[in-house]
């Protein structure tokens, strides 16, 4: 990004955006359209809701926790009705239970879920609701913000109508693009909408034209922030996606093994627990916001909990390009920052660094030197 800005309608942008736009395909898996917006994540889950409902139309919503929530008010401010679908804390939703809200609200128009709930560290089934949600006609809609580039998530396959995510989180770029897969069934119902879309920003079929045919513009695009998105994506390609997965697992386990031996429990049950994040409970009488800010004065930034459970738990993200190095500082932070606040621990480094010898060195390592620029 460090570099002459070019112009947003030149040939060198339209390659750039042209190639991050392919890349992100590969990525998410879809031979459908894809959307690369400047904006953060949460333009993107708006788009998609903008998009798919009219005033009055009844939207499902797993309510996994705060970024569902936020999904549910982004409803309502379009005039629809938000159906809350509640899920467990610490575990996924059961798919019987949106089934059932599906009986129940049979003129729904479309179901929300967030892959990998970012406020809890749980992973919930998007490919089995995506089964679901073709059986009973409903769009779906899944924030991947904080799973594509980490995990695996399929867009046509697991049959995903939008899915959308952020170059900051797993795909290690700047922010300030909301990217998002838009599929032709999503596409068909934002053009025989009742009404136009009451946004001109978010009117998803001109973002559609403008990423299938970057010359012609829509709005000044972030040029510098397409550049290096376009960068981000080919390194995610060059390590590999089943390749980076395994990254993401390991360094995840090692996380695990490390709070765990510093007595943090994980907020999940393991089973639901994300690769790209680990929420634990902080022990018994101490707070998780004062372990925040003590481990900031260490050099390294965990967050506290939202809402019930903002001072009950940390969340440590692990996703993107992250190697054992992080893994390992992170938890040395950790222990110096619990003797500070008088809870003298240790071994977390230990036992997280054991787990690490288990795999392979070069599998752990992220990719960390650009590839030569290819050819567009
Ligand atoms: C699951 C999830 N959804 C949505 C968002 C919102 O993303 P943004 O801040 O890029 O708008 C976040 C951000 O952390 C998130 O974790």
């Amino acid at each position: 990004m460090a570099r002459q800005v070019c112009s947003h309608l030149s040939a060198e942008f339209a390659d750039a955006l042209s190639e991050a736009r392919d890349l992100l395909k590969e990525i998410f898996r879809t031979r459908q359209d894809v959307v690369i917006a400047p904006g953060s994540s949460s333009l993107g889950i708006e788009m998609a809701i903008a998009n798919s409902i009219e005033p009055g139309d009844e939207v499902l919503v797993v309510a996994s926790g705060y970024y569902a929530d936020r999904i549910a008010l982004m409803v309502r401010r379009h005039r629809g009705v938000p159906v809350k679908v509640e899920a467990p804390l610490r575990r996924c939703i059961p798919v019987e239970r949106v089934a059932e809200a599906c009986d129940a609200h049979p003129e729904a128009r479309a179901l929300c879920v967030v892959h990998v709930e970012t406020s809890t560290g749980v992973v919930n089934p998007v490919r089995e609701l995506g089964r679901l949600a073709r059986r009973r006609g409903l769009l779906y809609i899944v924030d991947a913000v904080s799973s594509v580039g980490g995990m695996d998530v399929r867009v046509d396959e697991w049959g995903m109508d939008y899915c959308i995510t952020g170059p900051q989180k797993a795909l290690a770029a700047p922010p300030g693009l909301a990217l998002l897969s838009v599929s032709e069934r999503a596409l068909e119902v934002a053009s025989s909408r009742r009404e136009e879309p009451f946004t001109f920003y978010m009117d998803v079929r001109g973002w559609v034209r403008a990423t299938r045919e970057p010359l012609k513009r829509y709005v000044t695009h972030a040029v510098l922030l397409v550049l290096a998105l376009r960068e981000a994506l080919r390194l995610v390609l060059e390590e590999g996606l089943e390749r980076r997965f395994r990254r993401h697992e390991a360094l995840a386990d090692a996380m695990r093994a490390g709070l765990r031996a510093l007595g943090m429990e994980l907020f999940p049950e393991e089973a639901y627990a994300a690769p790209t994040l680990t929420a634990v409970e902080v022990p018994e009488g101490l707070s998780s916001r004062a372990l925040v800010r003590a481990v900031l004065e260490e050099g390294v930034r965990v967050s506290a909990g939202w809402g019930e459970l903002a001072d009950r738990i940390l969340r440590v993200g692990h996703m993107g390009n992250v190697g054992p190095e992080h893994i390992l500082r992170t938890l040395g932070a950790l222990e110096k920052a619990m003797a500070k606040l008088g809870r003298e621990v240790s071994g977390g480094v230990e036992a997280a660094a054991a787990r690490l010898s288990e795999f392979e060195e070069d599998l752990l390592r992220p990719p960390d030197e650009v590839p030569e620029l290819g050819a567009a």
